[in-house]
C-alpha cells in the first residue's frame, strides 16, 4: 500500500446525505480494505445507491469524510473517483451498445489516462489479454458490438474495464439483479478474482446466498443508518435478515431454506 499504509484502502466517516425531508444516509462509517469483499445490504431504500453515489462523486455526501489510502480525499465528480483509482459498475451499465467491446474498454479512458492515441490493435491485445486474465472465456469476439452480449456478459466487460485501468477499489451496484444463474455464478467468481487480485471490491446485492458466497463481511443499512457490520465467516443469513428487516421479516430472495 501507498507510504505503508494498511488500513482500510476506502474509508467513510459520519456521511450523512439528505433529499429534502429524507434523510438517505445519516451519520454512516464504512469501509473496505484491499483484497477484501465487502458486501452492502439492505432493504429497499436503505441508502446503499445513495452511499455509493456519494464515492462516485454524483450526490456528495453533505456531511462526513472520505478517507483513501488514509488521506483524506474530496470528491466533486465522477473524474475525480476515477484519478483515485475507484471504478464504479452499475446495474444500468454505462456502456455504449453501438460499440464493440474494445471500445468500450476505452471509452471515456482516453483523455484521462492516456495521453496519446493506441492504435487499434494495441487496444484490442490489451482488451484480450485482460479479459483473458480474468477468465473471462465467453466471449466470441472483442469486435462484437456490446448490444449482442448477455447480461452476465456486459458486467464481465464492464469489469475488466476496471481492471485493465488498474483500478483499486471496484465496487458493484446489483450486479447479479437481471441475470440467470449460469451469468450469476460467472459474475460472482469475477468478484472473487479481483478481490483475489487484491482489489478491494464493494458488492451490493438483494441475495443473501450470493453474499455468503464471495464476502469477507457485511455492512447493513437500515434507513439510512448502519446498523450491523459482520464477518462473514462468523454470522448467517437468518442474523443478516434479522439486521436488515428489524426482525419484521424472516427470508428474503436466495435464502437457504
Ligand atoms: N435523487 C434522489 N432524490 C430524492 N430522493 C432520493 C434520491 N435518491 C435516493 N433518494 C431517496 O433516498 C433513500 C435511499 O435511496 P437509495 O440510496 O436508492 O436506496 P437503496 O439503494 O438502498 O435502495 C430513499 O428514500 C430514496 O427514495
Ligand atoms: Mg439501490
Amino acid at each position: 500500500m501507498v507510504d505503508g499504509h494498511n488500513g482500510p484502502i476506502l474509508e467513510l466517516k459520519g456521511v450523512s446525505k439528505h433529499f429534502g425531508a429524507v434523510k438517505a444516509l445519516v451519520n454512516v462509517d464504512f469501509e473496505v480494505r484491499a483484497g477484501e469483499v465487502m458486501a452492502l445490504v439492505g432493504d429497499n431504500g436503505a441508502g446503499k445507491s445513495t452511499l455509493v453515489k456519494g464515492i462516485a462523486g454524483i450526490y456528495p455526501y453533505d456531511e462526513g469524510e472520505i478517507i483513501f489510502e488514509g488521506r483524506p480525499v474530496s470528491i466533486h465528480g465522477p473524474a475525480d473517483t476515477a484519478d483515485l483509482g475507484i471504478e464504479i459498475v452499475y446495474q444500468d451499465l454505462a456502456l455504449a451498445d453501438n460499440l464493440d467491446v474494445v471500445a468500450n474498454m476505452f471509452l471515456g479512458r482516453e483523455e484521462i489516462r492516456v495521453p496519446f492515441r493506441l492504435n487499434e490493435s494495441v487496444m484490442e491485445k490489451r482488451t484480450r489479454e485482460t479479459l483473458h486474465s480474468l477468465s473471462v472465456t465467453t466471449l466470441r469476439s472483442v469486435r462484437q458490438a456490446v448490444a449482442g452480449l448477455s447480461g452476465g456478459q456486459r458486467q464481465a466487460v464492464a469489469v475488466a474495464k476496471a481492471v485493465m485501468w488498474n483500478s483499486k477499489v471496484v465496487i458493484l451496484d446489483e450486479p447479479t439483479a437481471a441475470l440467470g444463474v449460469a451469468q450469476t455464478r460467472q459474475v460472482l467468481d469475477l468478484v472473487t478474482r479481483l478481490a483475489d487480485r487484491g482489489l478491494a471490491v464493494v458488492i451490493i446485492s438483494h441475495n443473501l446466498h450470493d453474499i455468503f458466497e464471495v464476502a469477507h463481511r457485511i455492512t447493513v443499512l437500515r434507513l439510512g443508518q448502519r446498523v450491523a457490520l459482520y464477518e462473514a465467516a462468523q454470522s448467517n443469513q437468518q442474523e443478516v435478515v434479522e439486521a436488515i428487516t428489524a426482525g419484521t421479516i424472516e427470508t428474503v430472495p436466495g435464502m437457504a431454506k
